[in-house]
């Protein structure tokens, strides 16, 4: 573990009371980094809040684990069957076996065709569903952007922490532990970039509609919110990202990069080729 003044990816850092956040992220050219973070609840009994990424699976239970022990985790909570959050979910629940995974029947029945889910450690939670982790109580809630229909947000009322799953995604310059450590600029554009890079369809949406989920979302009241792809949010930045929030309806989709952009990329990518060394005669 680690504190914010030593910000390392695949190190767990505490946002709030018991509250830890595993940040990795992975790099976006050309436009920084996205976060890939996850999140653990060290209270009375234990929660993992979604399980990673496949990709740095072992580096992942080991900063888990470095934060809660195993055995001692009593509820997985998992977002949405995405493979960013979704990725190592078979591992922590063979190296959890006390734990009881919280999930919807949807999510199930997206990964079997991966895998089966162990049906007899399930319990449903759906929206609006509460669950009594010991010390706190959990609190599921769909958010107002997501890019999977399983899509559900976890707030703890004791901490008043929201894992806000997708919504709030952005880009990053480079990976930072919190986004007071970015420029209004890079906040703002990061806010309205990523929200309609993860939901297109936000522009499909009517403003006024949008707007009153976003407003019920809010009214959780969160004081620290945590997400898969955004640095932690806290003070005036969360009304903030709300307010940016309400504009994206109204906004024109994002554009994305084209054929000429890649051949751009490659074009440039192989000009910093080293040209090939001549070889030596007789060979
Ligand atoms: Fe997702
Ligand atoms: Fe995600």
């Amino acid at each position: 573990m680690t504190t914010m003044e030593t910000f390392n990816l695949l190190q767990p850092y505490k946002i709030a009371e018991e509250t830890f956040v595993i940040p990795w992220a992975l790099e976006a050219p050309p436009v920084g980094h996205f976060p890939m973070n996850s999140m653990v609840i060290r209270g009375s009994e234990p929660v993992i809040v979604d399980t990673g990424a496949p990709a740095v699976r072992s580096q992942w239970l080991e900063a888990a684990w470095s934060v809660v022990d195993p055995l001692d985790v009593r509820w997985i909570f998992l977002t949405h069957d995405d493979r960013d959050h979704a990725g190592n979910l078979l591992a922590v629940l063979a190296q959890c076996p006390n734990a009881t995974l919280l999930t919807t029947w949807f999510s199930i029945g997206r990964m079997a065709e991966e895998w089966e889910t162990p049906i007899n450690r399930c319990r449903f939670m759906t929206d609006g569903d509460t669950i009594d982790a010991g010390d706190r109580t959990l609190v599921a809630k769909r958010p107002p952007l997501y890019d999977n229909p399983t899509t559900r947000a976890l707030f703890d009322s004791k901490t008043d922490v929201l894992w806000a799953v997708d919504t709030f995604a952005m880009n990053v310059p480079a990976p930072v532990p919190e986004t007071a450590a970015l420029s209004p600029d890079e906040f703002r554009d990061g806010q309205l970039f990523g929200g309609r890079l993860v939901s297109p369809w936000v522009a499909l949406t009517d403003a006024r509609k949008f707007g009153s989920v976003v407003t019920d979302f809010q009214h959780l009241n969160a004081e620290v919110v945590a997400g898969c792809h955004t640095p932690v949010l806290r003070g005036p930045q969360i009304p903030e990202a709300y307010d940016h929030l309400r504009r994206l309806p109204d906004m024109p989709p994002w554009t994305e990069f084209t054929q000429a952009d890649l051949d751009q990329w490659m074009a440039v990518a192989e000009s910093s080729v080293p040209p090939e060394q001549p070889r030596p005669s007789g060979t």
